[in-house]
């Protein structure tokens, strides 16, 4: 079982629409996924239809096997699960202080569905806390999409520090760009800048800005089901094919 993040230290960047779209695309591609939203926010559950878990509250999503696994719910789609976030999802650093061992929690929860998926795709929430040094810790790639913008650019830089600073390995990091708009100038020098920076660490991979991704909201599930031949469909496509290459 190959475990992915959705993750960037910046709010707003396409973490949910990209963790929405890869999981349903590797899906299709035949691969038994599990889309974990880690996000309190509950975005990737609300478009995949599914209802917050009543039942993961406390810290019983790093405690308590049978809950985390029967707060497990179907998709409308053939090989794809969620593990919907409730509110108290945004209590996780507190229950992490409490435990023993605290950064590898999130590892040790997931290990009870090894031998149920292929991959778990996490859908994580947009900081830098114990939560996401569990993320660093527990996930083979972590999917960094970015808005090629200077802020961007920092917030990017920021989080390759991190992983030197705490001696992570900066391989696992996959930036790609998000919601690129050719028409800006400043869109195309960033990222310009950015693939000579960073040629490593970032994937050839842009996902356009497009209404077809904010319409996600309105029908409620995935790009490809209901805009196949678009191009942030196609971009996804793209991005889904990019990581299981890499994986
Ligand atoms: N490629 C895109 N084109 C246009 N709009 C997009 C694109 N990707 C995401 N959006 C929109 O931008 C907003 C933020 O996207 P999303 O929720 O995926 O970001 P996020 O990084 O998960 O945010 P948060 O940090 O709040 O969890 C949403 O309204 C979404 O519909
Ligand atoms: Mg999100």
């Amino acid at each position: 079982m190959k475990i992915i993040a959705c993750y960037s230290n910046k709010g707003g960047v396409g973490k949910t629409a990209s963790s929405v779209n890869v999981a349903y695309g590797l899906a299709k591609a035949g691969q038994r996924v599990l889309l974990c939203d880690l996000d309190p926010q509950g975005a990737s559950g609300f478009y995949f239809r599914v209802k917050p878990s009543k039942k993961l509250t406390d810290d019983r999503f790093f405690t308590d096997v049978k809950r985390f696994t029967s707060a497990i719910r179907g998709s409308d789609f053939d090989n794809l699960d969620i593990l919907p976030a409730n509110m108290t999802f945004r209590d996780f650093d507190v229950f992490l202080s409490r435990m023993k061992n605290s950064r590898s929690r999130l590892k040790k929860a997931l290990k009870s569905v090894d031998s149920d998926y292929d991959v778990v795709l996490l859908d994580c929430p947009p900081n830098i806390s114990t939560l996401s040094e569990n993320i660093f810790r527990s996930a083979d790639a972590i999917l960094v999409p970015v808005i090629p913008t200077t802020l961007s650019e920092r917030t990017f830089e920021q989080l390759l520090e991190f992983f030197a600073e705490q001696e992570l390995p900066q391989k696992k990091i996959m930036g790609f760009f998000s919601m690129v708009q050719g028409t800006k100038k400043l869109h195309a020098e960033t990222m310009e800048g950015m693939r000579k920076a960073y040629p490593k660490r970032l994937l050839d991979v842009a996902i356009p800005f497009s209404t077809e991704v904010e319409k996600m909201g309105v029908h409620r599930a995935p790009v490809a089901t209901f805009a196949r031949s678009g191009a942030a469909a196609k971009a996804y496509d793209a991005l889904c094919q990019t990581v299981q290459k890499r994986l």
